[in-house]
């Protein structure tokens, strides 16, 4: 059997399980979505934001790209986030960073990787705003666990700047911005407590160090 045929095989078994534990699943899905959450996560095939939360389907609107990275520029992100908070009014954006994460060990080696230096480079300033604390970390494992933490403090602060975001605030409304870590070796999900809701929230989590 071509192998991609599993997936397929694997959806009738999924949906029939559904079905089973609830029969109208499918059709009250159908009517449309209204997730409460905006998950900005990585790529990373063993980091799906709806399973590790225990959530279904319709539950949480997605971005994923290498490293969790929220880059100014990217029309991408920005048109999901843009939808996340002006249309679905979503209350919880959250950036989710992951243990053993490539695209974080890939900017901290001295290698290079042809076309995907491009998106590195936005991974390496956050290394070298954070280097001297970070290569304290004697332990490899340690330290890009570290690292893609400090990562998440910075996306989350790049979240704070984006000009329709603050317009929100600025009206007294959501979203707040979360931070978390995922670690894939005993499957835990952490609150890295860098939640920010207003432009001083932004402000200290920017003087942390
Ligand atoms: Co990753």
């Amino acid at each position: 059997m071509e192998t991609y045929k599993e997936l397929l095989e694997g959806n009738l078994r999924w949906l029939g399980d559904v079905k089973k534990a609830d029969p109208s699943f499918f059709e009250k899905l159908a009517q449309g979505q209204s997730p409460r959450f905006l998950w900005i996560g990585c790529s990373d095939s063993r980091v799906p934001a709806t399973e590790i939360t225990g959530s279904m389907p319709g539950s949480i609107f997605v971005h994923r790209n290498i490293a969790n990275l929220v880059i100014h520029s990217d029309v991408n992100l920005l048109s999901v986030i843009y939808y996340a908070v002006e249309y679905l009014k979503v209350r919880h954006i959250i950036v989710c960073g992951h243990s053993s994460c490539g695209g974080i060990e890939a900017a901290m080696s001295e290698n290079t990787f042809g076309f995907l230096d491009n998106w590195l480079n936005h991974i390496k300033d956050v290394y070298r705003y954070h280097k001297e604390e970070l290569d304290k970390i004697t332990d490899p494992l340690q330290r890009s666990d570290a690292m893609a933490m400090v990562n998440v403090r910075q996306q989350v602060y790049n979240l704070s700047k984006v000009s329709f975001i603050r317009q929100k605030w600025a009206n007294g409304e959501f979203p707040a911005l979360h931070g978390w870590f995922y670690q894939i070796r005993d499957g835990m999900l952490k609150d890295l407590n860098v939640t920010v809701n207003s432009v001083d929230k932004s402000e200290e989590l920017s003087l942390i160090e």
